[in-house]
């Protein structure tokens, strides 16, 4: 098939793509990153280009005004390239990069873990060999290292190959840097004995959405330095579905998101290196948690029989892999671990949740929650876990929602609604002008509409309160939350009577979730004794609002906790304490998952819950 050339503006990027070949995928090629929320389905909208110059076959012109056919805009993901284009991607189609709220630099807390970091560097002394010692060399480095209470160790191909000359330039006086395997342990490096060096390891949460990492001095575990960014693999759809129909339904799908993955990470490294002047060769290994799909992909191993009945992993938990294998740049042997999954929709990032808030450790039954994409949850204490997953949409997140974002700069976070003349006060993430709506803010938008009679218990606009904010565009309700004069876009901020029908979906689906596992184990909700909320809500949730919508079940307030990414900090134990690491793989071995989809008592849970807050008022007594 022949060639044709794709100029991207204003970036002056051009690529050499098979003629055919759609923009989005032109630009994925030329490293620009394009909004692609239904990973180009031609749903959503979001992959808007505009065609400068140049032939293009346009397949569907859905979501598109006439005057923006006339100015040469088109979708990305539906047009494809014929003769050599030059075409232009607006800012508001890009996917924002840096912009993560990653929170502070925290000192990870160990508590009862020791600190026994699954990468260490043992130092010898070695005597050199002699006419009367002809002990081989890796028989004197093993027997070193056994008297150091290391038994049984590896020596892979690689380093023996290097051997001779490590031991010999270092004048037999060396650091030995090992890492640990499911067959004991496994030489990373042997390198010149040098006191002054550190070694570093990193801890990475692989989320759906964003991937952020905490660099770690192996020596004493300290945080040096912390990054997050958006996955790249964004560019392939939003969610964890449109991610395993690409990496299934392409030719290269697999390898894309692969690389997408790893890229996001490798450049949070490179970041992290300009930041603190470390080396990358520095880094010896990594702990990755990630929900079932990011681990696989991650792996390079496809998603397929997840996504189908009766949706089966490949992996549960892996021995350590070689970082380079994968194509992660740090150490050349470096290790990478991944915290196990339990299930197809019941990640390393659930066990890791589990790891980081001690919940085996207690006796009290405690809910864990993470409310992202997938709602997964756990209820148990330290004799017993069961654990189940639902699908909530990206709502919260974002996603499906006009102006719904993430938690970053510009996005209005908390919101109030005066019920005498519907005007609302708003705060954004950094005090910006706001741009959109992020997932703390939705859930306190909701509860004040309703509070402020703005909205019915279906989710439908009233009359009830006259204000100019409640308006009617192409035949649809809608309020507006800033106008375009104080917004940071120019445009009007609004939320839609269906943005508000996809939030009533998602939070009916969360607690749906948490009442079919209490059924499974036959408790009522009062049994429960702590609920710790996680998810990406930036810095800011309220757990009041939470239970005004129906979100979360009505307890009592101080039994919530918010234990924010829970996903990094099992990362952090597990990278620092061998002790952690096992207690992660025991929790995952513990947990028993309960399929929401075998069965009707979800599905009777979910429509019930399709109020504000819930068809059943007796489940929420506090909520007038
Ligand atoms: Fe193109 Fe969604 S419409 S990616």
């Amino acid at each position: 098939m022949s060639k044709v050339k794709v100029l991207f503006l204003p970036d002056q990027v051009t690529v050499e793509v098979e003629q055919g070949t759609s923009l989005l995928k032109a630009a994925a090629v030329a490293g620009i990153s394009i909004k692609s929320t239904c990973g180009g389905a031609g749903t959503c909208g979001k992959c808007l280009v505009q065609v400068k110059e140049g032939e293009v076959r346009v397949d569907s012109t859905r979501n598109l005004s006439p005057a923006q056919q006339k100015q040469g805009m088109v979708l990305g993901c539906q047009a494809f390239a014929i003769s050599d284009v030059t075409v232009e991607v607006p800012a508001d189609s890009r996917l924002r990069r840096h912009q993560v709220l990653i929170g502070e630099l925290e000192q990870p807390d160990l508590g009862d873990f020791p600190f026994e970091p699954l990468l260490r560097t043992v130092t010898l002394d070695l005597t050199p060999p002699t006419l009367d010692d002809i002990t081989v060399d890796s028989q004197r480095l093993l027997a070193a290292l056994a008297v150091q209470g290391y038994q049984p160790v590896h020596l892979p191909l690689r380093l023996l190959q290097r051997l001779p000359e490590d031991l010999r330039t270092a004048m037999w006086k060396v650091d030995v840097i090992m890492s640990l395997t499911d067959c004991g342990w496994q030489v990373i490096a042997v390198e010149p004995n040098n006191p002054g060096k550190e070694r570093f390891g990193l801890a990475v949460d692989i989320g759906t959405t964003t991937v952020v990492v905490s660099l770690h001095n192996l020596a004493n575990g300290q945080t040096v330095a912390r990054a997050g960014t958006y996955n790249l693999q964004a560019q392939y759809g939003d969610d964890v579905i449109s991610r395993m129909i690409h990496a299934t339904e392409n030719k290269d799908g697999l390898t894309e998101l692969q690389q997408a993955v790893v890229k996001t990470i490798n450049d949070l490294i490179r970041q992290i290196e300009k930041e603190t002047q470390i080396n990358r060769e520095d880094i010896y290994g990594l702990v990755a948690a990630g929900n079932t799909t990011m681990s696989q992909l991650f792996l390079g191993i496809s998603p397929k029989y997840i996504r189908l009945e009766p949706y089966i992993p490949t992996i549960s938990s892996v021995a350590a892999v070689d970082a380079a294998e994968i194509g992660v740049k740090i150490h050349p042997r470096g290790m990478v671990y991944l915290i196990p999954s339990v299930a197809s929709y019941v990640g390393g990032d659930i066990t890791a949740g589990v790891l980081a808030t001690r919940l085996t450790d207690a006796e009290e039954i405690t809910l864990f929650i993470d409310i992202g994409t997938n709602g997964e949850m756990v209820l148990g204490n330290r004799d017993w876990l069961v654990t189940c997953a639902c699908s909530a949409g990206p709502a919260f997140e974002g996603g499906g929602i006009t102006f719904g974002m993430r938690a970053m700069e510009g996005a209005i976070e908390r919101v109030k609604i005066d019920s005498s003349t519907g005007e609302i006060e708003y705060k954004t993430v950094q005090d910006a002008k706001p741009i959109g709506i992020c997932g703390s803010g939705l859930i306190e938008l909701l509860g004040q509409l309703r509070r402020a009679g703005l909205i019915d218990r279906t989710g439908k606009f009233t009359d009830q309160v006259q204000t100019d904010r409640l308006r009617e565009r192409d035949g649809e309700k809608e309020y507006v939350l800033a106008w375009a004069k104080d917004s940071g876009s120019g445009k009007d901020i609004v939320i839609t009577e269906s943005d508000i029908k996809n939030l009533i979906r998602s939070k009916g689906a969360v607690y749906a979730g948490v009442r079919s596992l209490l059924r499974a184990v036959d408790l009522p909700l009062e049994a429960i004794d702590r609920i710790f909320i996680a998810g990406g809500f930036g810095h800011y949730l309220s757990i009041p609002e939470a239970v005004e919508i129906g979100l979360l079940p009505d307890v009592e307030r101080d039994k919530y906790a918010y234990v924010g990414n829970t996903s990094l900090k099992g990362a952090q134990l597990a990278l620092l304490s061998v002790s952690a690491w096992h207690r992660a793989r025991q929790i995952g071995e513990m947990m028993t998952y309960i399929e929401l989809s075998a069965g009707n008592t979800f599905m009777d849970e979910y429509v019930s819950a399709l109020f504000l807050p819930h068809t059943d008022l007796t489940q929420f007594p506090s909520v007038k």
